[in-house]
């Protein structure tokens, strides 16, 4: 079998395997992860290994953008255990701040580690003598030290997409010790912001301490010499190719399509996210239904599109989630609509890039309202698309907030404030606007994910080698 210098590990493969029309398709996978480490992964020459996204049997390896692509096997009960309940009915919530109560159940433990183990032994065996393994997400927070015992020889690398929380949240979470030294496996470990890496250090130090364990600074000290670093290194996104893409004139053309359709609207407001109950969709929807019930949005000049993508369907509080905002909408669009023109686009569904880019292009104002976001890159990729025009709404909640300075920051739980701050953004004037975009703009040129990903690789070549 070939061997590589660099292996990434992550639940998902780029893409997904689907049924469309009776056969089975790779479409690519949904979510942040994907769309930064698309971009950063092709032309390295690496490996990829992931979950194909249905269970069952694994197909056999194969190539694409340059990458080789080792499906992960994943059983029914393994998807049920590992990925829908401990992975995201367990530590999604809790480390989103539990915006939902998380649930904690024995029987999930164990399918966890059984597919951390096996992530761990196709990573043993895809990495070259030396490799650098790239571990991602909090689905695979035991790999590092499995992978360890397993190649003492590899650089291993973790980066936390989503936020880690405080101790005083973390310490609910009956594999807390567990988690944390999975994690000590790593020589490097990166987070959104410092908080989360504080967080992270600060929990090793309050929990771990009958462990001989111990914390300086931003290194923790295991008792078999082995240091692991602790750092914020913020993701990003292919800036220059949405740049780009926004520019051609297919992208430019079916923006102004989108507005035509729309009834060419003085205002056109935006939200693009996963239907996840922490994106804040319905916080946002009742400051809008507010605002169309008081006047301050005219629903004939105003008009709101919402992308919501499909997301981990079959758990209760996505589907909870689900009928909560098709109800808003449906209400909303029942008290405000005039024929053929309904304030509100709802879109359960996903779309292509060329149709986001359009969509960021056409839209005067958009909305990123999460209660709690490790970063949020629909805020860049918005940021992106626009150089000059366009406002962001941006909740205080979000890791990109750390760094958008100038969007038009909001704290999605003061509803009152919200709707202030959207009419602020919708008011403002065409000199302002192009003032905080452009600063916005630079900022994420200057800052984006071959810049993250060069940053998270020096960091973790620099770390210390086990003695
Ligand atoms: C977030 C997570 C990713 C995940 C994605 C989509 O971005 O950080 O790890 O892949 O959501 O969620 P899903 O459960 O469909 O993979």
């Amino acid at each position: 079998q070939d061997t590589f210098d660099l292996v990434i590990a992550a639940n998902r493969l780029p893409v997904d395997r689907v049924r469309e029309g009776g056969r089975s398709v790779w479409r690519r996978s949904p979510g942040g992860l994907v769309t930064a480490m698309e971009s950063v992964m092709s032309g390295r020459d690496g490996a990829w290994i992931g979950w194909s996204g249905v269970p069952g049997k694994a197909p056999a390896a194969f190539e694409q953008g340059g990458m080789s692509l080792h499906p992960v096997a994943l059983s029914a009960e393994e998807v049920r255990d590992y990925y829908e309940g401990f992975s995201n009915a367990s530590l999604w919530p809790l480390y989103h701040d539990v915006i939902v109560p998380p649930t904690f159940r024995r029987r999930w433990q164990s399918a966890y580690d059984g597919v951390n183990r096996r992530f761990a032994e196709t990573a043993a065996g895809l990495a070259a003598k030396n490799a650098t393994v790239w571990v991602h997400d909090y689905q695979l927070q035991q790999v590092p030290q499995l992978l360890r015992e397993l190649r003492p020889d590899l650089r291993i690398g973790w980066f936390n997409h989503i936020p880690f929380p405080p101790v005083e949240l973390f310490m609910q979470l009956p594999a807390r010790d567990a988690m944390l030294r999975g994690l000590l496996g790593a020589d490097f470990l990166g987070f959104q912001r410092r908080t989360d890496a504080q967080n992270f250090l600060r929990a090793c130090r309050q929990l771990l301490v009958d462990d001989d364990i111990s914390v300086k600074a931003d290194v923790v000290h295991a008792p078999d010499g082995h240091e692991c670093r602790a750092a914020a290194v913020p993701i990003s996104i292919d800036t220059a190719g949405m740049a780009e893409l926004a520019e051609t004139s297919g992208v430019q053309e079916r923006a102004a399509e989108i507005r035509k359709q729309l009834g060419n609207p003085e205002h056109l407001l935006l939200g693009i996210d996963r239907l996840d109950y922490t994106k804040g969709i319905r916080h946002r929807l009742k400051a809008l239904e507010e605002m169309y019930r008081e006047g301050t949005l005219d629903p004939t000049e105003t008009k709101f599109i919402q992308v919501a993508t499909p997301s981990r369907e079959r758990l209760d509080a996505y589907q909870h989630i689900k009928s909560e905002v098709e109800q808003t909408v449906g209400r909303i669009n029942g008290e405000h609509a005039i024929f053929g023109a309904p304030p509100v686009t709802y879109l359960h569904r996903s779309f292509p890039r060329e149709e986001m880019a359009a969509m960021f292009v056409a839209a005067d104002v958009m909305l990123v309202t999460p209660l709690r976001d490790g970063m949020n890159l629909v805020a860049k990729e918005y940021v992106a698309a626009h150089d000059h025009s366009g406002a962001l709404v941006l909740s205080e909640f979000t890791g990109a907030a750390n760094e958008l300075k100038q969007s038009y920051l909001c704290n999605p739980h003061d509803i009152a404030r919200t709707k202030r701050t959207i009419t602020r953004a919708i008011e403002a004037s065409p000199e302002e606007r192009a003032r905080r975009m452009r600063a916005m703009h630079r900022q994420v040129q200057r800052h984006d994910v071959q810049h993250w990903a060069e940053r998270f690789l020096s960091n973790l070549a620099a770390a210390p080698r086990q003695p």
